[in-house]
């Protein structure tokens, strides 16, 4: 049984769509909030169960936007997705597929449907998919997927916004990555899956959600080894058999609590965390004067109220992740003194600068680095969410401003962010859907 996407444009309600958020800030957040599955893990995995004709279930799964938009990209291909609300699993059949050419709207609406290039190539031989495009954060090109998909002898043609790709068979290829993008590692890792013969990856992205999808891959049947590392050995299989998965937890989530707890002086347990996989947020968090206490799959962060100004440069992982600078220059609009933020991953993902200096924070954005005086209050105010990230920053800061903060076009926020309301709401956070 398929189901529909929820509203890409917010939550409804009764009918009434509610798009924004209200926040009462200066409330110190204490408690405990678990961690649901990892968005960005989640996304690929559910792509790469095209490759596969049986069926595939995954445990604990949260119902994001962004997930219901996967599972109907699939189900427009003729797979069969099923969310049991029971246990948040998703069990997804792809015995039956009738079309390699996903629906315009829904590869338009989200950026992974992309994903879905790499396991129609390799599986069917063929795949005519709009170009994803760009969002607010960059121009998001594809090149690097489509030097892979040509390196492993696919004919790719660009045309009238689609991209056209056949190949009767996928060949094995070495693939140098001028950039270590995620989504390009983990298209092309698909697309070596049913290829013949290897296919090296050199350069690739390190991120623990290619780990994550390795290992999906690797229970199916697939022989993936190295990744986690630059480089990435993928030898062809035959075919795959059906699996059961359960998706690590999402580091970005996680480090987004951190920083609630640290930018309202609050004090959370956070649960269900890899404590490798946000490592560079516990560096930064304690350069700035925030206590950490790491458990085994819990870590503790609480603040005695004093931030001190760090510097923060975006790194493809094991760097700084570019999903949480938002949040962190949120936190440094409250640090005693100046820091520097530079982002070097996108372009353009400094959106939020606008919303949080109405917010009272003092941030000017020079190239891609943007400077943040320190003002250790912000005040409440009228703002907009422009991307999931911004989103997140806003929430964080209205959360430690003094007075009432609505944040408008939340829909950002629920592609990404599971039961975010309530969650804020356990640790004592007032706010509410508006
Ligand atoms: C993934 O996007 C994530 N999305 C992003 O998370 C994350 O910010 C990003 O990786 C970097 O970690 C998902 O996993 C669904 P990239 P992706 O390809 O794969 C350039 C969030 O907030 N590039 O690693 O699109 C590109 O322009 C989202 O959860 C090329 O030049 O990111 C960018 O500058 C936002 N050519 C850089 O690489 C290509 O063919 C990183 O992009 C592909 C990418």
């Amino acid at each position: 049984m398929g189901f529909q996407s929820a509203d890409p444009e917010g939550i409804l309600v009764g009918g009434v769509l509610m798009d924004k958020i209200i926040i009462n800030g200066g409330h110190r957040l204490c408690g405990k909030v678990r961690v649901s599955a990892a968005k960005n893990s989640v996304l690929p995995i559910i792509a790469a169960s095209l490759l596969c004709p049986k069926q595939s279930l995954l445990e604990d799964i949260p119902f994001l936007n962004d997930v219901y938009v996967i599972c109907d990209v699939l189900t427009s291909l003729g797979a069969k997705t099923v969310l049991s609300a029971e246990d948040n699993s998703i069990m997804i059949n792809c015995e039956n597929i009738e079309s390699v050419e996903p629906p315009l709207d829904l590869v338009t609406r989200m950026r992974a449907s992309f994903y879905v290039m790499g396991p129609l190539l390799s599986r069917f031989g063929k795949v005519k998919i709009s170009q994803p495009g760009g969002c607010n954060i960059g121009t998001r090109p594809i090149d690097l997927h489509l030097k892979g998909f040509s390196a492993m002898g696919a004919e790719i043609s660009l045309d009238h916004g689609f991209v056209e790709a056949s190949c009767k068979k996928l060949k094995g290829a070495k693939i140098y990555l001028d950039f270590p993008s995620v989504g390009a590692t983990e298209n092309i890792m698909m697309a070596a899956v049913l290829a013949e013969g290897e296919t090296i990856i050199q350069n690739a992205a390190e991120e623990p959600e290619i780990v994550d999808l390795s290992t999906f891959l690797n229970k199916m049947g697939a022989n993936i080894t190295g990744a986690g590392t630059d480089k990435i050995r993928i030898e062809g299989v035959k075919d795959l058999k059906s699996t059961v998965h359960q998706v690590i937890p999402d580091r970005i989530e996680a480090g987004t609590y951190m920083v609630a707890a640290a930018i309202t002086n609050g004090d959370i347990i956070i649960e269900n965390v890899i404590m490798e996989h946000i490592r560079p947020v516990i560096a930064k968090l304690q350069e700035a004067g925030i206590k950490v206490i790491e458990g085994n799959n819990r870590i503790r962060v609480y603040s005695d109220g004093i931030i001190k100004p760090v510097d923060i440069k975006t790194l493809p992982y094991p760097g700084f992740p570019t999903d949480m600078q938002a949040q962190f220059m949120a936190l440094m609009s409250r640090a005693n003194g100046t820091s520097i933020i530079t982002e070097t991953v996108f372009e353009n993902r400094f959106m939020h600068i606008t919303e949080l200096n109405r917010m009272g924070a003092n941030i000017k954005a020079e190239g891609r680095s943007a400077v943040v005086e320190g003002t250790g209050r912000l005040t409440g105010a009228k703002v907009r969410a422009t991307d999931l990230r911004a989103g997140a920053a806003l929430v964080l800061a209205g959360l430690a401003a003094e007075g009432e903060t609505e944040i408008q076009e939340i829909h950002h926020l629920d592609r990404g962010y599971y039961n975010i309301v309530e969650k804020l709401k356990s640790v004592g956070g007032d706010i509410a859907r508006g």
